[in-house]
């Protein structure tokens, strides 16, 4: 049965998971103060980039002996740096368990044509047995799958005494989860995620064993000048300074000093958390009192709290694809809800970005805009 539509609409629509919301207090002329049209290496260009990078480790509480660089190209470019330039000194284990990790086992297998690679997958929902790894490889894998909504529960199971290096995809989980840094030798994230930032940059993290792998081995394929991180076999500590290696988007440096200096204000890293969780727990609360909805991972233990993935249940749908579809264009055409419907690779389903920079009022306030769209849908296609 058709129900009448909720009174009230989500203040803020934005529920995408990348480019996320930005940050609540946001407008552009916040941005005022950025260095354009100036040198990103003139003195306060090169004190904005420096700034980027103390801010992250401030927050993150990335330990001082670690290597915090802003690369190009987003998260992508700062996972496929890794990948490039430090694969192939031992075997490598990739793990996937959606279309994220999946992209990396392609770069891998595909186009660096490791011979030495085991993959490891599981389907949507579900998690690899993480107890299987051998960490006398090297590992990569994604903190948290954003298109399955999958995160790995914490790093108990990463040895510490590992001979390879954990390279970890963290863009939807740093600034929403806890990052447990002696564990993690290479990790990356973009600005346009759990902060709403901008795309332009990722952000490579790096032990000090990482920095060892990049001063004792060199791949024996060629790497591309944005990829170099060495001169003469030593580390370019420049980069880790705000040295970039090309030009950044000063615009986005500033925006990026913007959404630290309101994560400050927010508590840091343990209001972030707190405001992902407090998110996630309205959705949660939503599916577990409705019957025709689920979360799609299997294991409570695994479920994310910045992408949190949802498929509809109900016997009575028959075409599962065009039913999610139609119910987020239903909420998007109302204005209530943008860039809801589950990742083109991932199964029927929505996806509700919840990270810290969305409000929790919004989230609640879309949940009965859902049951609308559900029960309109359900409606009109019987
Ligand atoms: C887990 C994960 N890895 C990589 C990416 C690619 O990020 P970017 O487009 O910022 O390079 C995304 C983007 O959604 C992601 O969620």
């Amino acid at each position: 049965m058709a129900i009448d539509a909720p009174a009230t609409r989500p203040a803020n629509p934005r529920f995408s998971s990348g480019p996320c919301a930005k940050i609540p207090t946001f407008e552009l002329a916040k941005l005022a103060d950025a260095s354009l049209g100036r040198s990103h290496r003139a003195a306060v260009g090169k004190a904005k980039l420096k700034a980027a990078i103390d801010g992250t480790r401030e927050i993150l509480g990335i330990p001082d002996d670690y290597r915090i660089g802003i690369v190009p190209a987003s998260d992508t470019g700062a996972v496929e740096m890794a990948l490039w330039s430090m694969l192939g000194a031992r075997g490598v284990e990739m793990l996937a368990w959606e279309s994220f990790g999946a992209g990396w086992v392609t770069d891998v297998v595909k186009q660096l044509k490791l011979d030495n690679a085991t993959v490891k997958t599981a389907e949507y929902g579900e998690i690899v047995d993480l107890s299987s790894v051998d960490f006398a490889h090297d590992v990569v894998f994604t903190w948290n799958g954003t298109t399955s909504g999958v995160r790995v529960p914490n790093g108990d199971w990463i040895a510490d005494d590992r001979d390879g290096l954990t390279i970890c995809d963290a863009t939807s989980a740093a600034f929403a989860q806890d990052l447990p840094w002696p564990k993690l030798d290479v990790t990356t994230f973009s600005w346009q995620k759990v902060l709403g930032g901008e795309a332009a940059h990722g952000m490579l993290i790096l032990s000090p064993r990482a920095v060892e792998r990049l001063e004792s081995y060199t791949p024996p394929w060629p790497l591309p000048k944005i990829f170099r991180m060495t001169k003469g076999g030593k580390l370019n500590e420049g980069i880790f300074v705000g040295e970039t290696i090309n030009t950044p988007s000063m615009l986005a440096v500033e925006d990026y000093l913007v959404s630290l200096d309101w994560a400050r204000s927010v508590g840091g890293l343990k209001g972030l958390i707190a405001r992902a969780d407090a998110n996630t727990r309205a959705v949660v609360d939503f599916v577990e009192t409705h019957d025709w909805i689920d979360v799609l991972p299997r294991d409570p233990a695994t479920m994310s709290n910045t992408s949190v993935c949802l498929k509809f249940t109900d016997p009575r749908i028959k075409d599962g694809a065009g039913f999610a579809k139609a119910v987020a264009k239903r909420l998007e055409g109302e204005g209530v809800a943008y860039d809801i419907g589950a990742y083109r690779d991932a199964p029927p389903g929505l996806r509700i970005w919840c990270g810290g920079t969305v409000e929790t009022a919004n989230v609640q306030a879309l949940m009965p805009w859902i049951e609308w769209a559900f029960q309109t849908e359900i409606a009109a296609q019987s």
